[in-house]
């Protein structure tokens, strides 16, 4: 690391002003990744590496990056340092994980589905301490408890910030914030469906997310209840969903199905829950829903 550091400063030598970008991003991205459980290492690699073919002639950028990214971003040329710096990164270090690549590629404006270390990355480049726009800080405290809460704040900014400089968004930037917009509504969405359910006291509420296998659902959540428990949640669920309702099956059969589209509700009797073993087949899905 220590070598590596010494060849990334020393190419930013005559841009002082970015090395101290690059070191606070390495501290903020050290400090989100302690936080929030990710491999320390790799966000520092990532970091360091980032913004490393920032000054380098658009000519050398592109010698090594494929056509399409070329055609891509022909119109926008500040968009090719983050490929041509994970492009150097491997050849340096031909044996580096993908990840820590995609988290460079990825680093200016993200993109939906990100991996924490993406998130880290990201949000480390625009809310490091020498970052003086107003926003920063907002992004780096909200990151501090949640990465995505700080993604969609940051995206929403830059949104905001390129509106009210009469500049359109690229694609890609509209197609990341509606992404973390809508997760952010169906997070929202399934945390009421599990307070119906805990008020009406159904037991070992869990919710499993498929977000990246499953074009036609986010989540299930799945209870049990007893027979009065499982008409109470139905209908309650009923009243509070009332325009995103799409289905109600199973009334008496000991395994209700309550259809909210991006939401389905698995209400079990025990011995059903126990007999279909669903919690069995999604193992691996679930998420905590206690945080
Ligand atoms: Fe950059
Ligand atoms: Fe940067």
């Amino acid at each position: 690391m220590k070598d590596l550091e010494k060849l990334v400063f020393n190419k930013l030598k005559d841009n002082p002003s970015r090395i101290n970008h690059v070191k606070g991003v390495i501290k903020v991205a050290e400090e989100l990744a302690k936080i929030h459980d990710e491999d320390v290492l790799k966000a520092k690699l990532a970091a360091l590496f980032h913004d490393y073919t920032k000054y380098d002639e658009i000519s050398e950028q592109t010698k090594y990056l494929d056509q399409e990214i070329i055609k891509k971003y022909q119109d926008n040329e500040f968009m090719y340092h983050p490929y041509s710096a994970a492009i150097k990164l491997k050849q340096l270090i031909p044996n580096v994980q993908d990840d820590i690549l995609d988290a460079i590629r990825y680093h200016v404006f993200g993109r939906p589905n990100m991996t924490k270390l993406e998130k880290i990355i990201l949000i480390s480049d625009k809310s490091e301490p020498s970052r003086t726009f107003e926003d920063a800080k907002i992004i780096y405290n909200l990151a501090l408890n949640n990465l995505d809460d700080a993604v969609l704040y940051l995206l929403e900014s830059s949104l905001k910030h390129l509106k009210s400089k009469g500049v359109k968004p690229l694609d890609e930037q509209i197609q990341t914030y509606n992404y973390y917009k809508r997760k952010e509504e169906i997070m929202v969405k399934y945390e009421s469906v599990v307070k119906v359910l805990e008020d009406i006291k159904a037991k070992d509420i869990k919710v499993y997310d498929f977000n990246k296998t499953s074009p036609f659902y986010d989540y299930f959540i799945i209870a049990t209840v007893n027979e009065r428990q499982a008409n109470a949640a139905a209908n309650n669920l009923k009243q509070s969903f009332k325009d995103e309702l799409l289905n109600i099956e199973g009334k008496s059969s000991g395994w209700v199905l309550v259809d909210l589209n991006d939401v389905i509700v698995h209400l079990f009797q025990a011995q059903e829950r126990e007999f279909y073993g669903l919690d069995k087949m999604l193992y691996g899905f679930q998420i905590d829903n206690n945080k």
